[in-house]
């Protein structure tokens, strides 16, 4: 893969202040995109020549004003990358309601109001690609009941956007990171490493290659991949709670 696949073309990307984020903006402005980096703030660093777009992805008013910029500057949209998220270390009886309201209002009612502010742009500009993020965690169960369940949500949301939407010429995917490098996980290290011990693979997914699956799937290449849930977990989902069982007991070859 070579060239710049993003040129002429237009990009918002929800949670672009650190992290992942970050990340794939500047992977799609380092391919020739102009960026909407978006964030709760727009007094974050970010690479010379890049948008930067105050949005809370909860209030659908500040979707349609960071939407109403992008028409206005840009006058098209052909790529939104949902990917703003918090995660909540409770489960069913620990969490309040208002701590299950925030995590569901955004991992997954955020993503519902990109799409209702950004597609009718995304239509009149020729189709596009809409790439959200779940995780590993959307495939079974975890002890964080309001994440698991956003996301489960939210691989929900995007199969049945990905049919309504096909026939504008855009495409709807999600992708399942494992273990990602990212503030969101390295700030509890005990965690972290208790998550990566089953990790086939051995390592934590960088956000280099959770930026190179976004960027595929964003681009031309991905032209016929749409509905899909996308692992990049080091094997994790595939590995099951009997990966630990056959490390633990030693019983490889
Ligand atoms: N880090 C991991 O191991 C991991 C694994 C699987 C999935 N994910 C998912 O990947 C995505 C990116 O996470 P990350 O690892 O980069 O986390 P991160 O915490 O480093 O970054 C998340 C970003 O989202 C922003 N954000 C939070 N709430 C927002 C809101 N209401 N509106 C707009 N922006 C908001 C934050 O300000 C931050 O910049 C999230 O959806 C997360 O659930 C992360």
């Amino acid at each position: 893969m070579s060239g710049r696949r993003f040129d002429g073309r237009v990009v918002l990307v929800t949670g672009a202040a650190q992290g992942q984020g970050a990340s794939e903006a500047a992977g799609f402005a380092a391919e020739g995109a102009r960026v909407f980096a978006c964030d709760l703030k727009d007094d974050f660093e970010a690479p010379a020549g890049m948008e930067r777009v105050a949005l809370d992805v909860t209030d659908p008013a500040a979707w349609e004003r960071a939407v109403g910029c992008v028409r206005e500057r840009a006058g098209r949209l052909d790529v939104l990358v949902n990917n703003a998220g918090i995660s909540l270390g409770k489960g069913v009886l620990g969490s309040t309601l208002d701590e299950w309201k925030a995590v569901i209002d955004v991992n997954l009612n955020g993503a519902f109001h990109g799409m209702r502010a950004c597609v009718p742009l995304m239509k009149t500009s020729g189709g596009g690609s809409i790439i959200n993020t779940g995780t590993a965690m959307s495939m079974h169960g975890f002890y964080r009941a309001p994440y698991s369940a956003s996301k489960w949500g939210l691989r929900g949301l995007a199969k049945c956007a990905a049919l309504e939407f096909a026939r504008f010429g855009i495409r709807v995917n999600t992708i399942h990171p494992g273990l990602v490098e990212s503030p969101m996980a390295t700030r509890d290290s005990t965690l972290y490493d208790a998550i990566l011990e089953p990790v086939p693979i051995g390592r934590p997914t960088s956000v280099a290659e959770i930026t190179r699956l976004v960027l595929f799937l964003a681009s031309d290449d991905a032209a016929s991949i749409t509905g899909g849930d996308h692992l990049i977990d080091g094997g994790l989902v595939a590995a099951g709670s009997m990966n630990a069982v056959a490390n633990k007991l030693g019983l490889w070859d």
